[in-house]
């Protein structure tokens, strides 16, 4: 059968509407879907309500909810160490946990450190005085990993430092200024 043109371009009217209405309905249903559940998150000893899908990562709650951008993505795949916070004192690769999971526990980012008057945390005045840090992308990881390895009691020895410190990668090879910002720490983080 041969169309002419008006019957034509009327056709193409006709599905242009029927592809409207269609995403109409789906718009409807997407805005009568309800959204993520809120969850109440402990960082940095204040609790905040964020509404959140059970797959986001603790490392993407913080950054892209909670705009603490402080915690590093290096490689989002638990290679790399950027990411490491502390979870009730212990440390945690945030690309790896579901923000769900910690729920009623302490997360500790290196945007809560230091002091409320700003005084630097001691690991943190360690890696200014030794230059600890070249780009700083893995820093504020190496940081938080540091404050743990040296509560662990695994900072005794330059080998145990590095041994317990593998987990936190430079590309930057700053690794001896990081060993060396690591002992200088452990000495003031004892005596106090
Ligand atoms: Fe988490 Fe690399 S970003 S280990
Ligand atoms: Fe550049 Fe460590 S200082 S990656």
């Amino acid at each position: 059968m041969k169309l002419t043109r008006r019957e034509v371009l009327s056709a193409g009217t006709a599905l242009l509407a029927a592809g409207a209405e269609g995403r109409a309905t789906r718009a409807e249903d997407i805005a009568g879907t309800p959204g993520p559940a809120t969850h109440s998150l402990n960082v940095n000893g204040a609790v905040r309500d964020v509404p959140l899908d059970p797959r986001v990562t603790v490392l993407d709650a913080l950054r892209e909810h909670l705009h603490l951008t402080g915690t590093k993505k290096g490689c989002d795949q638990g290679q790399c160490g950027a990411c490491t916070v502390l979870i009730d004192g212990e440390r945690v690769l945030s690309c790896l946990t579901l923000a769900v999971s910690v729920e009623g526990k302490r997360i500790l980012t290196i945007e809560g450190l230091a002091e409320s008057d700003g005084t630097l945390h001691p690991m943190q005045q360690a890696f200014i005085d030794q230059d600890g840090f070249q780009c700083g992308y893995c820093t504020p990881g190496q940081i938080m990993s540091a404050v743990a390895c040296v509560k662990e009691g695994h900072a005794s020895t330059d080998d145990d430092i590095r041994e317990y410190m593998s987990g936190n990668l430079c590309r930057c090879a700053a690794y001896p200024k990081i060993v060396a910002a690591i002992k200088q720490a452990r000495d003031h983080m004892s005596a106090a």
